[in-house]
């Protein structure tokens, strides 16, 4: 990895700083372990993990030379209530820098996979430390699958993931994709710090490829299907049952029933 060549493309205070380590057990857990002593914008990048982490306690699956795992430290000037906007900007950024690297038509599935051909590219692991209604700190664990063939996957996920190199055929440079990355969350964060966020929403909703598609959402003990109208401001999932009523889904895993 080259990590200058990554920073004389960066345009702004995020990525500035780069702590690389070759090996790590989650550059989410050492970006929360530095996240007293280093400032805002700093990024921690792995070539690999031990322990990567995705969501709802799941392994990330994180071998060497081959894919991207970075997690980006911030102090956002956001309410602990908006905290969901952080991951929503986070998968606004991936997937339009990696549209506009790669060509390929990228979306986001509720809440924050990054998919490519309805297989799972990507993911976004946020974690917030929350002080008086505010969020002192904010981790946001950024992981794409970038030159991996699918048979270095475990069998199980084989058959739900893919890579930018399985989808195109050829290999990318990680530097570029993840200097894309940054100046991307350069932009948003900025426009989520000055007002608010009001263009995120739009955007996610734009790039998602959730909405508008009849669903099964499984979350906790329980599984629900209907028509997904939209996300709301919470990155709530707005699923319309076939009941009429209209629920409001927080968390859980979706599949896109046709
Ligand atoms: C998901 O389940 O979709 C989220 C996956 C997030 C993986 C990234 S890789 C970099 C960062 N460090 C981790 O341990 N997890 C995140």
């Amino acid at each position: 990895m080259n990590i200058e060549a990554i920073k004389e493309k960066i345009r702004g205070d995020i990525g500035r700083e780069i702590l690389f380590f070759k090996e790590v057990s989650s550059t989410n857990t050492i970006a929360s372990h530095l996240a007293e002593t280093t400032a805002e914008g700093a990024v921690v990048l792995a070539e690999s993990q031990e322990k990567g982490r995705g969501r709802l306690g799941r392994v990330w699956i994180s071998p060497p030379g081959v894919n991207i795992h970075m997690s980006v430290l911030l102090r956002p000037k956001i309410k602990q209530r908006d905290a969901t906007l952080l991951t929503i900007m986070s998968a606004v950024a991936c997937a339009n820098a990696v549209r506009r690297i790669t060509g390929l038509d990228i979306s986001i599935k509720w809440p924050n996979d990054l998919m490519a051909s309805h297989r799972k590219l990507g993911g976004i692991l946020t974690e917030i430390r929350t002080d008086a209604g505010k969020i002192p700190v904010a981790i946001i664990g950024i992981g794409l699958n970038v030159n991996i063939g699918l048979d270095a996957f475990p069998e199980d996920v084989r058959k739900i993931a893919t890579s930018l190199k399985n989808e195109t055929g050829r290999s990318y440079s990680r530097e570029e994709i993840i200097a894309g990355i940054l100046n991307e969350i350069n932009r948003w964060y900025a426009h989520l710090n000055t007002s608010g966020g009001e263009m995120l929403l739009p955007e996610w909703k734009r790039l998602s490829s959730t909405i508008g598609k009849y669903v099964k959402v499984t979350a906790g003990d329980e599984t629900f299907s209907g028509f997904a109208e939209s996300i709301d401001s919470e990155g709530r999932l707005l699923l319309r049952l076939p009941s009429g009523e209209l629920k409001r889904v927080s968390a859980g895993d979706l599949t896109v029933l046709r």
